[in-house]
């Protein structure tokens, strides 16, 4: 492997945590910044802030050793040879996202420079950006040879993002300095020539010696691009096949067929077919929103980011109208609601599809049981526990009595549940599934009244047709 390089992450978020410790395992000598003391104090204790799989064995493997963990930024910045920012960008009030902290890191970086470094965006932020920390640069008196910046944006899922880092589709380096490549190419070697999967404790994955993971040096401003018109494509894949999925519903054909059917076109691929409660999380809906920002302030017409977004609003709605359809009406009814986070793998619940449904069947003055195998915790701050919200140890006792079961995340638990147990647990057999994760037919063979997303509603005979009493 080349020769490791001295590496210092500021944020240690999901997408900065997933970086430190992965560049350590590939070799690298690296320092994590972060200035909550009580997070950095966690890290150095051995405890695990997020939920995400892998990262405890890679922080028990690393932690102290190829990483540690300090408020000290200055100190970091001056015993390291790349800066990777991993800090938040959330979305400000017009959709644009708020760029202040890394503005603020930057400035700290600015007073800390001792000699040549690289500056890596890694966090999602809009075109110009590398521009613009150059800019902060120079106002704070740093020579332009002192730095080069670098977009670097990652493209991890929550989840799986520890084996993405690792094992990625692509890795994009924007750079407009052969200097600065070149140090990046040197920090991914170990992935773009193969060696670390041959190493005998590398986590395995989709990349090998024979087949190593791709760099692609661009320009700064296409990386910055590449990384939101990624989002934005991704969104625009779920929105379209979620809109399909209506139409499915109105002709009682089957979206999973569908989707099955055009994902083996490889022109259109089979990922991110899968319609549900539509996208959510701390990326998809920000990223589009920032996209669709940029693209007016640059005076494009880009109204199809538009009717994605609405269209992902638009099926929540429709999942809600499905449950109340189903129960009639909702005071008074007990509904036991699987899932909190936005998707499963994950303790993540920002811009969570769960949520907001949850929130409305509350106004609406049902009572709700929740249960999510991992977000529960973070879901107290959002919802707390109330006389009509309560939290569940477990699915069945999340459906103990329940008038309906509603399945809001795709853990593989919720698949893979005892459909005949969960039927005597639930006062009526009524599943109301937004994340089709189970059959059909096999719900229709164990008594369920079964409804879902772009496949035809399930009765067992005599129960009624929902549909027809939907007001
Ligand atoms: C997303 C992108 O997939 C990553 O490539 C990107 O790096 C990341 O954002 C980021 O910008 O940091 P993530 O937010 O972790 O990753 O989650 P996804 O797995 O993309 O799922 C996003 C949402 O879309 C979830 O709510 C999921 O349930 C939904 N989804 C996904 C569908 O409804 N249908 C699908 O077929 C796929």
């Amino acid at each position: 492997m080349s020769k490791p390089v001295s590496i210092c992450v500021i944020g240690s978020g999901y997408v900065g945590l997933v970086a430190a410790v992965c560049f350590a395992e590939i070799g690298h000598q690296v320092v994590c910044v972060d200035k909550n003391e009580a997070k950095v104090k966690t890290l150095r204790d051995g405890g695990v802030p997020i939920f995400e799989r892998h990262l405890p064995e890679l922080l028990a493997r690393h932690g102290g050793r190829g990483v540690t963990f300090t408020t000290d930024l200055a100190a970091a910045v001056e015993q390291s040879e790349a800066i990777f920012i991993a800090v938040g960008t959330p979305q400000g009030d017009t959709g644009a996202a708020d760029l202040s902290h890394v503005e603020a890191v930057v400035s700290q970086i600015a007073r800390s420079i001792n000699g040549y470094k690289v500056i890596v965006e890694k966090s999602t932020v809009p075109v110009h950006t590398s521009e613009r920390i150059r800019r902060v640069m120079h106002l704070n008196g740093v020579a332009a040879e002192s730095y080069d910046v670098v977009s670097n944006p990652e493209f991890l899922r929550e989840g799986t993002a520890i084996v993405q880092f690792l094992h990625p589709d692509r890795i994009i380096v924007g750079a407009n300095s052969n200097r600065a490549a070149g140090l990046m190419r040197r920090i991914y070697e170990p992935l773009t020539s193969g060696s670390y999967y041959e190493l005998p404790n590398s986590l395995p994955g989709a990349c090998s010696l024979q087949c190593p993971a791709k760099l692609l040096v661009t320009s700064a401003q296409s990386a910055e691009i590449i990384k939101h018109a990624s989002n934005a494509f991704l969104a625009m894949k779920i929105s379209f096949i979620n809109a399909v999925s209506n139409l499915a519903e109105t002709v009682d054909a089957n979206i999973e067929e569908i989707s099955a059917g055009m994902g083996l076109d490889t022109r259109i691929g089979p990922s991110f077919l899968r319609a549900g409660l539509g996208y959510g999380g701390s990326c998809l809906p920000k990223d589009v929103a920032a996209f669709q920002w940029l693209a007016e302030q640059q005076g494009v017409n880009f109204q199809l980011l538009d009717e994605v977004r609405r269209i992902n609003e638009h099926q929540k709605e429709l999942f809600f109208n499905k449950v109340r359809a189903a129960l009639w009406t909702l005071r008074g009814k007990r509904v036991a609601a699987l899932g909190l986070a936005f998707k499963g793998d994950t303790d993540d619940i920002r811009d969570s599809a769960a949520i907001g449904i949850i929130k409305k069947l509350l106004e609406a003055g049902a009572s709700v049981t929740a249960y999510d195998p991992a977000a529960m915790e973070r879901a107290h701050e959002l919802l707390p526990p109330s006389e009509k919200l309560r939290y569940a140890g477990g699915i069945f006792e999340a459906a103990q009595d329940a008038d309906a079961l509603l399945i809001l995340t795709d853990w593989k638990e919720f698949a893979d549940l005892d459909l005949e147990r969960l039927k005597q647990t639930l006062r009526f057999p009524i599943v109301i599934d937004g994340r089709n994760l189970h059959q059909p037919q096999q719900m229709l063979d164990h008594g369920f009244t079964y409804i879902s997303i772009g496949r035809p509603a399930i009765y067992p005979p005599h129960a009624g047709d929902a549909r027809k009493l939907a007001v």
